[in-house]
């Protein structure tokens, strides 16, 4: 009789114990990134370097698949995926952040930063953490700043010395008022573009010009149809990583502490890429294109002056707070 108990038990125990291996192997999270270049740009090599960190760090429990090129939408469209929960993470500039986070279009103010070490000292300290907390508020996490450089314009009609060299121009923006705003106060006439669309558009003559950072104009190749790039370095639009907060909820503290340790490495790896990287592709965008240096912006920060007097109210102290961080 006892034999006839045994076997069944075995068998139910060997059961068990192979349905906690599946069990344990369903256990392992898988999340999907979102992004708007290709494998080869700094951000995205950044993601490349933060999945990889996180599956060491979790021991394989989060895997994280990289989609880039804009293979899951433009970045507007990657955003409203993450908010609803449909996307787990996506790379977003702030200037299309803004319409989700109205904080974020703050940083679509022309000449907001007065260099690079001033825009790190603001998005790393006490300003940047409280404008990142927002982001709550829209159903999402950001998990760190990806450097996105300084933009300036790129076009096929003269190059621009001055303000008055864009009258004019149809320049391509991001979809952010304040952008269009800015055009506006130079004198160009703003259109609205996908990123994915600004190549054909450039090459067709649909726009005249566009405006971005060295490492951008590189990788989407720009460079091949536009005969001027002019660097007057208008705005600087930090870039960012957000996770839906639903994903991000769903996590325990020890996997949540994993991703914070992992974003802030991520960060600082973007950021040495993005400093190798705009030096390398200025020299390769200087093969196809000409590039003037504006040593003097004088012009162009008076030419917006009167906007972003306009919009200190809108942005409630935080224009004087960015201002004051020295
Ligand atoms: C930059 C930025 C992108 C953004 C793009 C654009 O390249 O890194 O996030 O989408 O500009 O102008 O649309």
């Amino acid at each position: 009789m006892k034999k006839f108990i045994i076997g069944p038990i075995i068998c139910v125990l060997f059961l068990i114990s192979t349905l906690g291996v599946f069990a344990a192997g369903e256990n392992v999270i898988s999340m999907r990134l979102a992004s708007d270049q290709p494998v080869t740009a700094p951000g995205e090599k950044g993601f490349s370097f933060f999945a990889d960190r996180i599956k060491e760090e979790t021991n394989g429990q989060i895997t994280i698949t990289l989609y880039p090129n804009a293979v899951l939408g433009s970045g507007d469209e990657c955003v409203e995926q993450a908010q609803a929960g449909v996307l787990e993470m996506a790379k977003s500039s702030c200037a299309n952040l803004g319409k989700f986070i109205p904080i974020m279009d703050i940083f679509s103010i022309p000449y907001l930063f007065r260099d690079k070490d001033h825009y790190w000292k603001v998005l790393d300290g006490e300003v940047g953490s409280e404008i990142a907390d927002y982001t709550e508020e829209a159903g999402m996490k950001l998990l760190f700043w990806v450097d996105a450089g300084a933009r300036s314009f790129y076009n096929n009609v003269r190059p621009i010395h001055t303000p008055d060299d864009l009258k004019g121009l149809k320049i391509r923006v991001m979809g952010s008022d304040i952008m269009i705003k800015t055009m506006e106060a130079f004198g160009a006439s703003p259109t609205t573009t996908a990123f994915s669309e600004v190549y054909s558009a450039l090459q067709t003559g649909v726009i005249d010009g566009a405006e971005n950072n060295p490492p951008s104009v590189d990788k989407m190749k720009h460079n091949e149809v536009a005969k001027y790039y002019s660097l007057d370095e208008h705005m600087m639009i930090p870039d960012t990583l957000v996770i839906s907060l639903d994903v991000w909820n769903k996590l325990t503290k020890e996997q949540q502490d994993i991703f914070i340790k992992v974003s802030k490495e991520t960060q600082e790896f973007v950021k040495k890429e993005w400093a190798k990287q705009e030096v390398e592709g200025l020299k390769r965008i200087s093969v196809t294109t000409k590039i003037n240096l504006i040593p003097d912006k004088s012009a162009f920060i008076e030419a917006v002056k009167p906007l972003q007097e306009s919009l200190s109210p809108k942005f409630e102290g935080y224009i004087e707070k960015i201002q004051a961080v020295k």
